[in-house]
């Protein structure tokens, strides 16, 4: 066993800042497996290319052969599984690619994992009192479903009820994660977070895509009547939780991640449309709220999530760093000042995707 850990989708928008992260604080190597598909960048790894303690692999969670050859190779004292398709709309307009890796992606992953799991207890059955080893399974609040008005928010032990292809596919990554444990004794740990915002964001989702088309004077599409909610967390904060997940969570338990920042989509671009007015003012002195526009609302449209962080607080001691205030404008600062990564993503596939969910109307 050494200090290294394997992360998968390391170059998408949350494993890429916790990869970031995690070598710039010098907690040791990462072994950083992405596909690299439409959503993964390598730029977002830019800082960290030439370091000694990040190697990128190219490569899919469901390649067996694969797996099973990097944690023969590299030991990892953890297996951190970010790797999925992450975008609701998109596993509306095609739902096969989200079977494909985070049901059949994360079942192979496990395989091997546990094939890996069970060399350790073999070389040392002492080790399963006390696992040096651990897998985290990255996860969604989506798995709960939604909520009215005035439900509680959700807790662990709330019951599974996802309504889009996407919560779909990833209720049951974390059903088999959680039979792993309960079958095989794998040491895993689960988290559900609430829906992240931040640097390295890829502009299909609202936050970054509201905020470039304010940038170049395009409609700022919100769906629906723009009620609904979200419970919003600064990754970085995200990041955190799952560190401290990783060390002192309790194996086979569940976490819920956030940050107790519920808010209506439409209330949340307004603030990113003011903090605009004020850091890169429109040219005619109009507000960027000039600019939204009501289109068709989603189908299936979960219409509130809220997240219940208390365990994670009361058992790990766990804070957001950030509140939702102080987030966005870090966010909104970082993609003024990072035009050249904003150019590079929003080219090629990217116009695609636009073209075919706006029906060209707002791009
Ligand atoms: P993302 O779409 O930005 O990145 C996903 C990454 O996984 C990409 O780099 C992609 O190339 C890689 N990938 C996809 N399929 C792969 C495969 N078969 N093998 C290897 N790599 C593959 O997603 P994200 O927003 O960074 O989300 C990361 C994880 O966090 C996901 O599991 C997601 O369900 C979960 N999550 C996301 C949010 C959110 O608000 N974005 C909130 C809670 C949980
Ligand atoms: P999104 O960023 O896609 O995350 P998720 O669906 O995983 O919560 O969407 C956040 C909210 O914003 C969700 O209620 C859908 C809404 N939304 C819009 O109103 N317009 C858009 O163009 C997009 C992408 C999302």
């Amino acid at each position: 066993m050494t200090n290294t850990i394997l992360v998968t989708g390391g170059a998408g928008f949350i494993g890429s800042n916790f990869v970031l992260d995690w070598v710039k604080a010098g907690l040791g190597t990462v072994i950083n497996l992405d596909k690299l598909t439409y959503a993964g960048n390598l730029e977002n790894l830019s800082a960290i290319a030439e370091h000694p303690d990040h190697l990128f692999i190219q490569g899919d969670i469901g390649d067996r052969a694969l797996i099973a050859k990097l944690l023969a190779e590299h030991k990892p004292r953890a297996v951190i599984n970010f790797a999925a398709e992450s975008h609701v709309d998109r596993s509306i307009h095609g739902p096969e690619d989200f079977i494909q890796t985070n049901v059949v992606g994360t079942f192979n992953l496990l395989e091997e994992v546990r094939a890996y799991w069970n060399s350790l207890v073999e070389a040392n059955p002492e080790i399963k009192n006390n696992p040096p080893f651990r897998f985290l399974h990255v996860s969604t609040d989506e798995v709960y479903g939604t909520l009215g008005p005035q439900d509680p928010a959700f807790t662990e032990t709330t019951q599974y009820a996802p309504n889009s292809p996407y919560s779909a596919s990833k209720a049951a990554s974390d059903h088999l994660v959680r039979a792993y444990h309960h079958t095989y004794g794998l040491p895993v740990l689960t988290t559900n977070c609430s829906n992240n915002y931040g640097p390295y964001h890829f502009p299909e989702k609202l936050i970054p895509l509201c905020l470039l088309n304010a940038l170049n004077g395009k409609p700022l599409p919100i769906y629906g009547d723009g009620q609904q909610i979200r419970d919003w967390l600064f990754v970085k904060d995200h990041c955190s939780a799952i560190r401290r997940v990783l060390e002192a969570g309790k194996l086979g338990e569940t976490y819920n991640v956030g940050g107790w920042n519920e808010k209506a989509n439409l209330d949340v671009i307004n603030t990113l449309c003011q903090i605009l007015n004020e850091l890169q003012p429109r040219t005619d002195g109009k507000g960027y709220e000039e600019q939204i526009t009501f289109v068709e609302d989603r189908p299936g449209h979960d219409r509130r999530y809220a997240i219940d962080a208390t365990k994670l607080e009361r058992e790990l001691g766990w804070k957001p760093a950030e509140t939702f205030e102080t987030g966005i404008r870090k966010t909104v600062a970082w993609y003024l000042q990072n035009q050249q990564w904003v150019h590079n993503v929003t080219s090629g596939e990217y116009r695609n995707w636009v073209n075919k969910q706006y029906s060209g109307s707002v791009a």
